[in-house]
């Protein structure tokens, strides 16, 4: 998909921005026909409105965008995205009405709204483009909108398209994009290297189960890992779900598009970080070979797990991607997933939480979440309730009985497989938008990774 700004030198339509109470001052100074077109068509600047005002050769001469007021807008964000949507094709150029420091917001929005998933049938998003204030840094925005809708279609396209073996091409095709390294170990190469968790969960399905691995970088610069729950698929295994719940769950990779994308923005911003990513990728399927409930498994690390619920594979998988990760201890490991359906009752779809017990980075994920309209709220590995993932016959239970906490006692398992690394944070997402939002069509979502992406800025910049 095209990812695109209006060129340096095209010849923009102004856009002015006003909030509802600027109007009448805005009003003032303009001319008599302007302030009776602007009453007959009913604009009063409510968040979102647009006005088109005609030149006199029945051109647009000038856009008004409506602002609305704080309190409007507290209530979203990403707001230029409903007045890009709404005009004719063409070339736009903010020109009055917005703060400096919203310029960047206002144009990643504006980029943002841009994306339809056409892969299937004609879809467009906005056809306007934004010339953008000299102040907003084209390349940075570019790359961040184009992480977003690599992940945005990754999670999109349906599993008989985006199995584990589609999932490897689209790992490689970024790799070879960025003259990454890629290592993959699949199917009963995941028994003799050590990673049962991954093959027991993905071995049911004709799609053989595998760990994708990318290494870019500097061997020299800090060690930043990406771990992303590659679920391509899940059924819930023999511990099937309802239909209801099953529904969704093509978008269950979405934490290895998350990752993907944000690899995109790193590789393509250059940060100086030696990045690696891993991928297990797999589908929880139900056949003959399936693992079930009450199986004892011997994870990566050796500790044992009861399967009390073959649906909560996601932690499996992770937990011997995230050894492998952890033996290097890097500066920095990250881990996504669509790990919890309680993450989405305690907090809906649009908040991220994360898990960290390092202070400092929690601090600079939660100003990085408020800087870049990119909300996360960090929830606690609450260490009481390690109790509740330890079974009689195992070290670990994958399902804790009552399913209470169930987000906290999840990232509680993923921590017993990281030792070595300080800062270590597991994002909980949900990775999709059920009704669409500014910037945000309804689908697959990119959650946390433009975040993330200014933390790692912080951190190495
Ligand atoms: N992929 C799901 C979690 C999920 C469900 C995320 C719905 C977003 C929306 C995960 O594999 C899962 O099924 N988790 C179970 C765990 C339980 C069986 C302990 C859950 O959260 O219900
Ligand atoms: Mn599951
Ligand atoms: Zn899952």
């Amino acid at each position: 998909m095209n990812v695109k700004f209006a060129s340096k030198t095209a010849k923009a339509i102004p856009v002015h921005v006003i909030e509802s109470g600027q109007l009448r001052a805005w009003l003032k100074t303009a001319p008599k026909g302007a302030q009776t077109w602007v009453k007959s068509a009913g604009f009063t600047a409510r968040l979102g409105q647009v006005l088109l005002l005609p030149d006199a050769r029945g051109g647009i001469a000038k856009v008004l965008a409506g602002w609305g007021d704080d309190a409007a807008r507290a209530r979203g964000r990403l707001h230029m995205a409903r007045i890009a949507t709404k005009l004719p094709k063409g070339s736009y150029e903010i020109v009055s009405g917005l703060k400096a420091k919203d310029h960047s917001e206002a144009a990643l929005a504006w980029l943002l709204s841009s994306y339809a998933f056409d892969k299937y049938t004609a879809k467009s998003g906005s056809v306007a483009k934004l010339k953008p204030h000299k102040s907003v840094d084209r390349t940075h925005i570019t790359a961040q909108a184009e992480g977003d809708f690599l992940t945005r279609d990754l999670i999109n396209t349906p599993t008989n398209d985006m199995g584990p073996d589609q999932l490897e091409s689209a790992f490689k095709k970024l790799a070879k994009q960025h003259s990454a390294t890629v290592k993959v170990i699949k199917g009963d190469a995941l028994l003799k290297q050590n990673f049962p968790l991954i093959h027991a969960v993905g071995r049911a399905s004709d799609q053989a189960p595998r760990l994708l691995d990318m290494v870019w970088g500097k061997d020299s610069d800090p060690k930043v890992t990406l771990v992303g729950k590659g679920v391509c698929f899940d059924t819930g295994g023999l511990n099937i779900k309802p239909g209801a719940s099953m529904g969704l769950m093509k978008k269950d990779m979405g934490g290895s598009a998350h990752v993907i994308g944000l690899a995109h923005m790193i590789m393509t911003l250059g940060l100086k970080v030696r990045l690696r990513v891993l991928v297990p990728a797999v589908e929880n399927s139900i056949s003959a070979g399936a693992y079930r409930p009450k199986d004892i498994l011997t994870s990566r690390k050796g500790m044992t797990v009861e399967i009390n619920n073959t649906d909560a594979e996601g932690r499996l998988v992770l937990a011997d991607a995230l050894v492998l990760a952890d033996d290097e201890k890097p500066d920095l490991l990250v881990c996504n997933a669509t790990l919890t359906g309680a993450a989405r009752v305690a907090m809906g779809p649009d908040v991220t939480p994360f898990f960290t017990d390092d202070d400092k980075l929690a601090k600079q994920i939660e100003k990085a979440a408020g800087l870049q309209a990119d909300p996360l709220w960090r929830l606690p590995f609450w260490e009481p309730y390690e109790a509740m993932i330890e079974p009689d016959q195992a070290d670990l239970d994958n399902a804790p009985r009552g399913g209470f906490g169930g987000a906290i006692t999840a990232a509680l398992f993923l921590r017993r497989f990281v030792e070595k690394t300080d800062s270590f944070v597991h994002v909980d997402m949900y990775g999709w938008t059920p009704s669409p939002l500014p910037g945000r069509s309804k689908g697959g979502a990119c959650q946390s990774a433009r975040a993330m992406l200014a933390v790692l800025e912080t951190r190495y910049g």
